[in-house]
């Protein structure tokens, strides 16, 4: 039976680098689900909880106790949700990271709507004209000769609407133009959503893997509903186990990573790149970013294009003097570079990211 009881929707506005942070509060305050929407044009983060109606009251609360310590079907009231909330950020605060506007909002959602609306968050996303990725529930067609990769939401990362996936979606794109550019690696590959898309794209061999069995299981699910299952491997394995001398060397490798790991990888990283193939590294913050393009370069890369977005900075590394992709789009790659470069040097002054990595590796 259908039931038509109001919910109350709690939601803080917050940074990529905090959201993660203010995800376990909202859980650890309310003992509900969480859900994280980043929005790509505001670069905003939104995280979300939402409570039976029966479950919050208007008034103060009955006692001075932590809403955190209680059980988990006990009533909270509005106001003291409120105060937990804004004294969690301050304590996020306190620990260094920037947790933008914090703004708390507590609103009564009618059922029907909160169980459609966050629908709405996840919009289909082009690719120039080469590649469509869109929720099952979207109408939107493809173009004529649009590759279409259909991905709803799961507990796997990647469904093309993160700047760092985005990034390496476009790449996928460009390097698919090019004909001799074929074989593709997936390092961390989530929902699957690079190795289905370049399957789809014409590459191939594509192999993929992730370190979570779980999430390898959703990207063989994923590659299996787009019908692409019989093109990709996807295995589980670990970054930073790969030989240091393989087999097969790749074309195109995109690691989506946490720095740390592509800092850990970095010579097995490197090792299954083919001499004139490209590597795409995302999942940096700006603030690490000249670092990790120094530890890459140690390594025999060369830098050939780099975007800013938000706090997050991806690059794309050839082997110095086999760069297929300059070669390809050269004015797109200066533009990148010189563009950015201004901004990342403000952004290596303002963080102490490249310290911080600095000590890591030494
Ligand atoms: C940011 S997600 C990237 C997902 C997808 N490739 C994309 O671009 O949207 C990073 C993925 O790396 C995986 N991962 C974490 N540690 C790993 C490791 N040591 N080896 C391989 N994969 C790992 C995570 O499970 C996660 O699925």
């Amino acid at each position: 039976m259908k039931t038509t009881e109001s919910l109350w929707r709690v939601s803080v506005i917050t940074t990529p680098e905090a959201e993660d942070a203010v995800a376990e509060l909202l859980g650890a305050t309310l003992h509900q689900p969480v859900s994280t929407w980043f929005n790509l044009e505001t670069g905003v983060s939104t995280v979300t909880a939402y409570l039976p109606q029966k479950l919050m009251t208007l008034g103060a609360p009955a006692s001075r106790r932590r809403i955190s310590s209680a059980p988990v079907r006990r009533r909270h009231s509005q106001e003291q949700v409120r105060r937990e909330i804004l004294e969690g950020l301050s304590r996020i605060k306190q620990c260094g990271l920037k947790i933008g506007s914090g703004k708390v909002t507590i609103a009564k959602v009618r059922r029907e709507d909160w169980a459609e609306s966050w629908k709405r968050h996840f919009k289909p996303i082009e690719i120039g004209n080469a590649l469509l990725i869109k929720p099952s529930w979207s109408k939107k067609r493809p173009r004529k000769n649009q590759a279409v990769v259909i991905l709803d939401p799961g507990l796997s990362f990647g469904t093309g609407q993160h700047p760092t996936t985005a990034f390496c979606l476009r790449e996928l794109v460009r390097g698919g133009e090019i004909k001799t550019c074929r074989s593709f690696l997936d390092m961390g590959t989530g929902s699957g959503i690079l190795a289905i898309a370049a399957a789809k794209l014409g590459y191939s061999p594509v192999h993929a893997f992730d370190f979570d069995p779980e999430a390898v299981r959703v990207a063989r699910a994923n590659a299996r509903a787009n019908g692409v299952h019989k093109k990709l491997r996807i295995v589980r394995r670990d970054v930073t186990k790969l030989p240091i001398h393989p087999v097969r060397q790749y074309d195109l490798i995109c690691a989506n990573l946490i720095s740390t790991l592509l800092i850990a990888g970095r010579r097995r990283i490197v090792a299954q790149l083919h001499r004139g193939g490209t590597l795409v590294l995302a999942g940096i913050l700006r603030s690490e970013f000249s670092q990790m393009q120094k530890i890459f370069e140690e390594l025999g890369l060369k830098l050939a294009a780099r975007k800013v977005e938000n706090e997050w900075c991806s690059g794309l590394f050839c082997f110095a003097e086999e760069n297929i992709w300059k070669n390809l789009n050269d004015k797109h790659c200066d533009w990148s570079y010189n563009q950015e470069r201004k901004q990342s040097a403000a952004a290596d002054k303002e963080g102490c990211g490249a310290a911080k990595l600095r000590n890591m590796i030494t």
